[in-house]
């Protein structure tokens, strides 16, 4: 039996219903949303709205029209950070951040010259809010912030970061990569401008689907242009959403499959899904710690943390561990930098990264056991070569 555990990558299995969606659209629909006038047209768009509902009301956003779709979470951070930053610009963002921010700020720094100061984290990952404010100027135009590291699983305080960048008039962009559909997420109470997200983790959809939730009336520039079906003498992007953000035909069969996703979400509820990823982190955190040699990262407390357990095994590279366990027991786990090289430099693991445990919602106790029995199998095999 194979046994999944790089759900933080992306999540799997999908819920059964997804591709079932998916093919009934492809096989017995085929239409294109927002396009035609024909009965099928008109059903496919009523599917993508519906979607862009679901994921308002997940959110707790007004107005489904502004939930843009994209085709990947690292789409949606590019679109908002080069569609808002102007030369000067000031942002703020955490040393926990992925790649899709970084280099994207790094790119802009380079480019147009933004001004970017990064707030500390601990070890274990954690920001301060005190820290928060001090890097602020008068000048800053944007704080960045992800809501869970993809490295170490820590749960960044979105809520009390929103209602400073509200009260200072600073935008608040949440890259929820890791936390949409696994932690509640509130763009009202939480005072969240933009939310980043992606629907192939946790939010259990298809790859190729993702989103921006705009919920402020800031200008942001399209990143592409193109056609929208509607206003097609008009000779730039439309200024009304969805369109505005969104040209091209879309992955319709993607966001009916994510679509499906959602509804399976709300009938199992956050809570329960949240309450059985952190058991199931109770009791991984409890059997690696026993394994010789081991060294875990991280809070190592499922409240603090998204389903993540990073970890190394004393003199032996991560990669090698990882292809071990797939080759010789069927368990896959990611190994390497995870894309977010500055979280590996807070725990001194830059040159060789980490093993990485991503807990799924459809994992079990004995996916955990035959990681456990695999990394006892790699040690033994490892010291019987000695
Ligand atoms: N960024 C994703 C991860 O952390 C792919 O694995």
């Amino acid at each position: 039996m194979d046994i999944y555990l790089d759900n933080a990558a992306t999540t799997f299995p999908k819920p059964l219903c997804v591709p079932e969606k998916i093919y009934d659209y492809i096989v017995n629909n085929g239409g294109t949303s927002g396009r035609g006038a024909y009965e099928k047209a008109m059903l496919a768009d009523g599917l993508v709205y519906q979607t862009r509902k679901s994921l308002a009301k997940l959110f707790n956003h007004k107005d489904p029209k502004t939930v843009v779709f994209t085709s990947c979470v690292t789409e949606s951070l590019n679109l908002a950070l080069q569609g808002i930053l102007k030369p000067g610009d000031h942002v703020v963002t955490s040393a926990l951040e992925h790649n899709a921010v970084w280099r994207c700020l790094k790119t802009l720094e380079r480019d147009i010259g933004i001004i970017i100061t990064v707030v500390p984290a601990t070890a274990q990952g954690e920001t301060s809010i005190t820290d928060v404010a001090s890097s602020i100027k008068p000048e800053t135009r944007l704080i960045v912030f992800n809501h869970a590291s993809n490295v170490l699983g820590t749960i960044q305080p979105i809520g009390a970061i929103g209602e400073l960048a509200r009260e200072k008039g600073i935008l608040f962009l949440v890259d929820a990569a890791q936390s949409a559909g696994v932690l509640p997420i509130d763009v009202q109470t939480q005072c969240i401008d933009l939310l980043a997200f992606t629907g192939h983790k946790s939010l259990l959809g298809p790859m190729g689907t993702g989103g921006l939730v705009v919920n402020c009336d800031v200008d942001i520039h399209p990143l592409i242009s193109g056609g929208t079906g509607g206003d097609s003498a008009y000779e730039y992007q439309p200024d009304y959403y969805p369109n505005h953000l969104e040209a091209g035909t879309m992955n319709v069969s993607g966001i009916i499959g994510l679509g499906a996703a959602l509804e399976f979400l709300e009938t199992e509820g956050l809570e329960n899904i949240r309450r059985k990823e952190d058991a199931l982190m109770d009791y991984a955190l409890n059997a690696l710690k026993k394994i010789p040699g081991i060294e875990l990262y991280g809070p190592q407390d499922s409240s603090k943390t998204v389903g993540v357990i990073p970890f190394n095994l004393k003199g032996h590279a991560p990669e090698e561990i990882a292809y071990f366990l797939d080759q010789n027991c069927h368990v896959m786990i990611r190994s390497g930098l995870h894309c977010a090289p500055s979280a590996h430099r807070l725990i001194g693991t830059i040159k060789r990264g980490t093993c990485r445990i991503g807990i799924g919602y459809f994992n079990e106790n004995g996916h955990i056991d035959a990681l456990v029995n695999g990394l006892h199998a790699f040690i033994k095999e490892k010291n019987s070569c000695i």
